[in-house]
């Protein structure tokens, strides 16, 4: 067994992969990512602390079905050469859900104690590049080569960082690739982060959670070149009819508030 040993924002990505290893163990997965559960049988940690109930758990695998359809309308729409940029990856197995093609270079990003248990727990793939670095470091995005079509995506990431960082995250990114960029996220709005103790990543790790996007459009503002092409609420997704009932229940009664309906939101911006 590979002991991990993590804290804080780093440990988050541990409930997520559990997440993704309860659904891959269900009847009836709907993400169906067994390299998930092989990696939780494989990993020395207490899965249990964090309390994952279904609900959450479910949560976890539609969104990152939701997201994963994006990565696949991209590569569809850029069928020849293209680079994907996985930012805040954790143990996320993306890069062998999607099996891009040969003309697609991927680079998964996460702290380098992050990437150095991937290395240990998965196993290498051609055109597959993991940086361990922290996204608001300098010089990690001068790796990623420019002149294909980019996605850039992030996957419960964004609220980790401050808002001074998100947005300049933004802004190197869209000051480093010029037009056929995608850039793809999740994103909480201030309901989200007063309530962010409510969240079990958050009470297992001791994390806080700083960034909130309330209106996307401000983002357009604040980081030039961007377009907004989706805002989606993710209470209402595509993907959220596999959610339990209790979930659904939950939604209908709060989707004429909108501060409860906007709390997560799957934002494409393009550049
Ligand atoms: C909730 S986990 C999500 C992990 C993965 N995307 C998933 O869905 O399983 C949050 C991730 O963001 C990463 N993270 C947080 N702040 C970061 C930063 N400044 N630079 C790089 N990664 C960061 C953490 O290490 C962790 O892997």
């Amino acid at each position: 067994m590979l002991p991990v040993r993590l804290t804080g924002a780093r440990e988050t990505l541990l409930v997520t992969l559990y997440g993704r290893a309860l659904d891959a163990r269900a009847a009836h997965p709907v993400l169906g990512d067994t390299m998930a559960a092989e990696a939780v049988d494989a990993i020395d940690y207490d899965f249990g602390a964090a309390h994952v109930k279904p609900g959450v758990a479910a949560s976890v695998v539609v969104r990152a079905k939701f997201l994963d359809n994006w990565v696949h309308e991209f590569l569809d729409a850029h069928p020849g050469e293209a680079t994907v940029v996985h930012l805040g990856a954790g143990l996320d197995t993306r890069v062998w859900r999607i099996d891009p093609g040969p003309g697609v270079d991927w680079f998964d990003v996460d702290f380098p104690e992050v990437v150095e248990i991937r290395r240990a727990l998965f196993p290498e793939r051609p055109g597959y590049h993991a940086i361990g670095a922290s996204v608001t470091d300098d010089g990690w995005l001068e790796r990623i080569p420019t002149g294909r079509p980019t996605l850039v995506i992030a996957e419960g990431l964004s609220m980790y960082l401050t808002e001074e960082e998100g947005v300049t995250l933004l802004r190197r990114i869209t000051d480093r690739f010029n037009g056929g960029t995608t850039i793809a996220f999740d994103a909480f709005n201030s309901l989200a982060i007063r309530a962010q103790k409510l969240n079990p990543a958050i009470r297992v790790s001791g994390a806080t959670l700083h960034w909130s996007v309330d209106h996307p459009r401000d983002l357009i503002r604040a980081v030039p070149g961007l377009r907004l092409r989706d805002s989606i609420d993710a209470l209402f997704a595509p993907g959220t009819e596999e959610m339990p009932r209790g979930s659904k229940i939950f939604a209908s009664a709060f989707r004429p508030f909108p501060a409860v309906r906007h709390m997560s939101r799957y934002l494409r911006y393009e550049r």
